[in-house]
């Protein structure tokens, strides 16, 4: 029998948005976090390059708004770009009082001052970083209060499978009232009833066969946002980073762009610099621009990989300025104080998501998705680097702000369906579950990459609505496990990256294909916007 679990909110994540929302709000409201494995297991933990802010006298609010707006390639909203860049002082005040420490600098007055790198398309140092860990520095900070506070209650191993909606239950007007979550460890699955949701769940970067992301990107809040019939837009932009690490055992290993920022070369194998004949910003043009054109050389020269060579600066300033990754490569025989870096690239961010409103609100009255889960407007075709944790600081702020004021507004719990196991059974073919995985992340690379064609979106789309029916029957027979509940997400996840792809009839920041190579200027940018005909989720079939 499934258990009840009582909260005025339940944040499915435990990232950076996720906690920013529960340390906000905690205050005022009982809290549930759930996240899928390790509580610190997110992107959030990984990230190297730092947080943009605004905080050095030369640069502005306007500049960084322009930045941003650039690369963007004329797809992001401009009112969210300003509340987001607007907020970048208050969001790392709000992590200093948190108790997280960034790398600091001591100015020629003998006063410290947080030091600001720099990266690609930012036209000013103002980068915020804690070395080349930050987001571990964010991460374990957060986490630190959030398990301490009385009224947040911290749920690891738990699977958020479906959320629970007013429409699913025949009920009105819709709203959201909790979720399914499989606990992975008891294996029995637990209903949690709340007055809000948020979905905090992350990108969906694990969909292609390469990624810098960790295993837990696999855009489950996208599928279930979509399954209960929220909208979806821009997934046709997914980010590669141009530069993660290329050796057999490295798994998932980011080469910041920091070190481009510091002034690493990218190098063919001869030697060659190569960055300048694509764009006059050489290493520092937009991820779009470098990963393709590193896509480009790979192809044209038959090669595995380029090299990032920073060996020109001093051995000392290696080490101090990126600790974690010079670690990182000794550990695979690679001294980058000495000789460059292999390196190739990889799926990386998800600039598309569910669709929400400046307070993080959803098309589902009580759901709000903040994080890379959510496409708010902000980074339109093509992210910024450290634009992403900013968004996730600053919505976090807009969905408490927003949670603080409608909480008592908000419904009364109603009585809610158990979870039903009755008509399914232990899986007894899980071969299929492994194989489906790697075939969807496999076409997804090879068909849906970083250069696309329409043939290959139509060769992707055939084999998305194959596995879309085969693993639809096998989630219909079996037992949830957790491997079962992500593949049914990633193929969800593959079928609205491939239709919003489909869609786009040019080439706009990140999405790139040979049939439509310019960008169409003859008429006003527009999002891609799914809307799912049949909504369903929430019971087991
Ligand atoms: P995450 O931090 O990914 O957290 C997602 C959470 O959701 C996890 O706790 C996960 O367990 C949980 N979850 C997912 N699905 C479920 C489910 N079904 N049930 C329960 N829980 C679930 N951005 C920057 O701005 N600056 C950087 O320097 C930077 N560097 C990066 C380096 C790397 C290697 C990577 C991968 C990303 C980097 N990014 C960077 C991007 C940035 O880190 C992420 O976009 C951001 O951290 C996302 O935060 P989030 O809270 O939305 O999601
Ligand atoms: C990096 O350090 O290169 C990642 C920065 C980002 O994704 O914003």
């Amino acid at each position: 029998m499934s258990e009840i679990f009582d909260y005025d909110v339940l944040i499915i994540g435990s990232g950076a948005a996720g906690l920013g929302v529960a340390l906000r709000i905690a205050d005022s409201a009982r809290v549930a976090i759930v996240a899928k494995t390790r509580l610190q297991e997110c992107s959030t933990f990984y990230a190297q390059g730092g947080i943009s802010a605004v905080l050095d006298a030369q640069d502005s609010i306007e500049s960084h708004i322009q930045d941003t707006l650039k690369a963007g390639a004329g797809l992001c909203d401009p009112q969210i770009v300003r509340l987001v860049v607007a907020q970048g002082k208050e969001c790392i005040g709000w992590l200093l009082d948190q108790g997280t420490t960034f790398t600091e600098v001591e100015s020629e007055d003998g006063e410290r001052h947080l030091h600001l790198t720099r990266e690609g398309g930012h036209s000013h140092r103002r980068i915020v970083h804690a070395a080349d860990a930050t987001g571990k520095e964010v991460e374990t900070s957060l986490l630190n209060h959030a398990r301490t506070h009385p009224n947040i209650d911290l749920y690891e191993y738990h699977n958020a499978i479906d959320l629970i909606t007013a429409s699913k239950l025949k009920m009105t007007p819709q709203r959201v009232m909790g979720a399914y979550v499989l606990d992975r460890k008891a294996q029995r699955v637990k209903t949690f009833r709340a007055k809000s949701v948020v979905l905090a769940t992350g990108g969906a970067a694990k969909v292609y066969l390469y990624t810098s992301n960790p295993d837990t990107a696999t855009g489950d809040g996208i599928a279930m946002a979509w399954r209960a019939g929220c909208r979806i837009a821009n997934m046709e932009f997914m980010q590669f980073h141009p530069t993660c690490l290329y050796h057999p055992q490295a798994r998932s290993f980011l080469i910041s762009e920091a070190l481009r920022g510091e002034g690493a070369r990218l190098l063919l194998p001869d030697g060659t610099p190569f960055m300048q004949r694509f764009d006059p910003r050489g290493e520092l043009a937009p991820r779009d621009i470098v990963a393709r054109a590193i896509d480009h050389e790979i192809k044209r020269l038959g090669v595995d990989c380029v090299y990032l060579d920073i060996s020109h600066k001093s051995p000392d300033f290696i080490r101090a300025h990126f600790p974690t990754i010079h670690a990182r490569c000794l550990d695979f025989g690679i001294d980058m104080t000495r000789e460059p870096i292999p390196v190739v690239p990889a799926a990386h961010y998800t600039c598309g998501g569910v669709l929400t409103d400046a307070w993080g609100r959803t098309d589902i009255p009580g759901l709000y998705a903040v994080g890379e889960t959510a496409c708010t407007g902000l980074h339109g075709a093509n992210r910024m680097a450290s634009n992403s944790l900013l968004e996730c600081l600053v919505f976090a702020r807009q969905a408490a702000m927003d949670l603080k004021r409608r909480l008592h507004e908000f419904p009364p719990p109603v009585p809610l369906p158990r979870w039903d196991e009755s008509q399914v059974t232990d899986s007894d073919e899980e071969v299929v579950v492994s194989h489906n995985w790697d075939e969807i992340r496999r076409f997804m690379w090879d068909y849906v990459g970083i250069v696309r064609t329409d043939k290959r979106l139509q060769r992707a789309l055939r084999r998305v609505e194959m596995l879309k029916q085969e693993i639809a029957e096998y989630y219909g027979h079996f037992r949830v496990t957790s491997d079962l509940l992500e593949l049914r997400n990633l193929i969800i996840v593959a079928e609205l990256i491939v239709q919003c792809a489909m869609r786009r009839k040019e080439s706009r920041g990140l999405h790139y294909t040979l049939d439509y190579p310019s960008r169409n200027d003859s008429e006003p940018a527009q999002n891609t916007v799914l809307m799912n005909p049949s909504p369903a989720g929430g019971e087991r079939p």
